[in-house]
Order: C-alpha cells, then sequence, then structure tokens
C-alpha cells in the first residue's frame, strides 16, 4: 500500500510516498527558516501563508520523485494536530480536496503518532513494547509504545519544551533561529563541563521542566558576562554546557523508565533527536541496557511528509477515516 502523507502543522511544508509504512519512495520537505529567522521565532500567520504558497508543488515534487501520480495511490494521510491551527488547516484543506477529486481513503495523523512513526521507517520490523522519547520544539514526552498508534504516556514536561529550551537558550546567547541546530554545532567545540546548569527534576519521577534552566542560563551569563561581551570560545562553553544539562536530563529520565517497564526497544524521536550529543549518549544507553535503539537519521527526526505517511497506513489499516466535516486540532493528546 501506496501512502502519500502531507504536514504541515509548524514550520516545515512536507510530502511524502510510504509503502506499507516502512519504505520511503519519496520525502520532500520545504522548510521557512528563511521566512521566520529575522523575527527569532515561528511566526504563525507567515507559516500558513508559505504553506498555501508551496504546498501544492511540495505535493506535486513528492509524487514525481516517487515515479507515482494519484492513481498509483492507495490512500492519503494528513497531520490534523497539534500544530498551529492556522497551518494545520492549509494540509487539511488540501487533502479533503485531494480525496474527493481522486476518491482516495484520507486519514487524519496526530503528529506525535507521526514521530513515533519516523523510528519505523527503513528498518527492520520493531518488537513491541518499546519505550520512546519524542522530544520536539512542543513536547517532550515519554511513552511506552504497544503498537505504532498505541501510546501510553509514561511522563511529560510540565513546562517548556526540550527544543523549546534550546530554541529559547539560542536566543539568550544570541545564536538566533533555528536554536537547536545552532547549539548543537557550537557545541562541538566547547567545553560541556565549564559552566555548572542544574539537572531539573532529577529524581523527581518521570516528568521534566525545562523552564528553569533556561532562567538558570541567564542569571549564570548575567553573572559570568555582566558587561554581555561574551568571546567565541566562552559562547561554545556556554552552549555546550546548556546541551549536556538537557541531554543528562533527557538520558536519566528514559533510564528511569527502562528501570520501570519491561520493553524490547528504545524509540528516539522528534526534532531533537537529531542532536549529536543526544544521539551518542542515547546510543550508549540502549547499549548498556542491551536494548535495539530506533533512531531514524536526523531528516526523519524533524517535521516531513514520510513520517505523516507511515503512521497513516496503520491508521487506514486499522479502519480509522477522516470526517470531510472535521476540524484540525490544536491540541490534540496522543495516548
Ligand atoms: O519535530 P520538530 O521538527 O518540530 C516540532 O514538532 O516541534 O522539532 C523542532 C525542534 C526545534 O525546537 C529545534 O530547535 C529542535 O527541534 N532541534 C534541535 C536540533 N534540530 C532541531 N535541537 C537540538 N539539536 C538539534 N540538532
Ligand atoms: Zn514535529
Amino acid at each position: 500500500m501506496n501512502i502519500l502523507g502531507l504536514e504541515t502543522s509548524c514550520d516545515e511544508t512536507a510530502a511524502g510516498v510510504v509503502e506499507d509504512g516502512r519504505r520511503i519512495r519519496s520525502n520532500v520537505v520545504q522548510t521557512q527558516f528563511d521566512l521566520h529567522s529575522r523575527y527569532g521565532g515561528v511566526v504563525p500567520e507567515l507559516a500558513s501563508r508559505r504553506h498555501i504558497e508551496v504546498v501544492l508543488p511540495v505535493v506535486q515534487e513528492a509524487l514525481d520523485r516517487a515515479g507515482m501520480a494519484l492513481d498509483d495511490l492507495d490512500g492519503l494521510a494528513v497531520t490534523q494536530g497539534p500544530g498551529l491551527m492556522g497551518a494545520l488547516l492549509v494540509g487539511l484543506n488540501l487533502a479533503k480536496a485531494v480525496a474527493l477529486a481522486s476518491g482516495l481513503p484520507l486519514t487524519g495523523v496526530n503528529h506525535i503518532h507521526g514521530h513515533v512513526a519516523a523510528g519505523l521507517l527503513d528498518v527492520e520490523p520493531a518488537d513491541y513494547p518499546l519505550a520512546a522519547l519524542v522530544v520536539s520544539g512542543g513536547h517532550t514526552n515519554l511513552y511506552q509504545v504497544r503498537a505504532p498508534l498505541d501510546l501510553k504516556l509514561e511522563g511529560q514536561t510540565r513546562d517548556d519544551a526540550a527544543g523549546e529550551a534550546f530554541d529559547k537558550a539560542a536566543k539568550l546567547l544570541g545564536l538566533g533561529y533555528p536554536g537547536g541546530v545552532r547549539i548543537d554545532r557550537l557545541s562541538e567545540q566547547g567545553d560541556p563541563k565549564r559552566f555548572d546548569l542544574p539537572r531539573p527534576m532529577k529524581d523527581q519521577g518521570l516528568d521534566f521542566s525545562f523552564s528553569g534552566l533556561k532562567t538558570a542560563l541567564s542569571v549564570l551569563v548575567a553573572r559570568e558576562f555582566p558587561d554581555r561581551r561574551i568571546g567565541e570560545a566562552d559562547l561554545a562553553d556556554l552552549a555546550a554546557s546548556f546541551q549536556a544539562a538537557v541531554v543528562e536530563t533527557l538520558v536519566f529520565k528514559t533510564a528511569a523508565l527502562l528501570d520501570r517497564v519491561e520493553v524490547k526497544g528504545l524509540l528516539l524521536a522528534g526534532g531533537v533527536a537529531s542532536n549529536r550529543s543526544l544521539r551518542r549518549a542515547m546510543t550508549e544507553l540502549a547499549r548498556r541496557r542491551g536494548l535495539r535503539l530506533l533512531l531514524p537519521p536526523p531528516e526523519l527526526c524533524t517535521d516531513n511528509g514520510a513520517m505523516i505517511a507511515a503512521a497513516g497506513y496503520h491508521s487506514l489499516l486499522s479502519g480509522r477515516r477522516l470526517d470531510m466535516a472535521a476540524d484540525a486540532y490544536s491540541r490534540w493528546p496522543a495516548a
């Protein structure tokens, strides 16, 4: 079964074709970094407008690269939420129009289910249950995954998401947007032990809290660099120390989940999962526990259409269809 997946929940316009929920036939992503960078973050209204401009060419390119026409598809999947309302509606309305015109079945996908399904792409089928950490700009969630669309929430952030923390720290350090990638890059030259930052809620269950870490960084910068003149080497040390605090916290909580539940593998997903330090640390954690690690390549960790097609495959198989009157959801728990 070939499914076309469409994703417009935030600042990426993306479409991809996936066969049987596993094999990527095409995956086209158009980011909006150029559009939002001067504002230091995503401007929802601009995001929606850009989606409208580029969504048709992106879908066409996904079909072209897969060497397919609409006739060759077996179904359609679109992100129905959570995300920016206006942005979601662009994808949802286009998907409804294509479904009506083509007669193809259409299903609405939860964006988090999409991130999890990215871990199942282009790899041997997984054994369940899995432990999963989904870390993105809007979510920091620990799940037990019992089947591709069957998640049990085990822990979540009480305030900022990990990606949000990266983005805010980058802004504070004057690194601009997109923040996570810039901190990742700069950290490679920095000393992660130079500055002491907290590991929030370390011994308090499986929930996270990252807003205090951001404040701690801001206090640290004000104390160490009162004149705000921060040299290149200092900046790299600050970035590396901040990254280490986030990564260690994520790894510590994931290890705590592994202590509590018996699983067959560990899955890491979401934009922050493209962070190199986190990838190394999770690889080490899985090795120590003797667990299979499902870690998508960086381009499948950030938002894309293939992950929506993969989740959509399972959704269509289970008979879920999008009602033509259905709305998008800005909030929509995945479990
Ligand atoms: O999953 P995603 O593409 O979109 C959402 O669903 O939110 O995740 C975007 C988030 C942003 O906060 C971004 O800064 C972060 O993922 N991110 C990273 C890296 N690449 C993207 N954070 C740390 N290191 C990276 N290499
Ligand atoms: Zn995402």
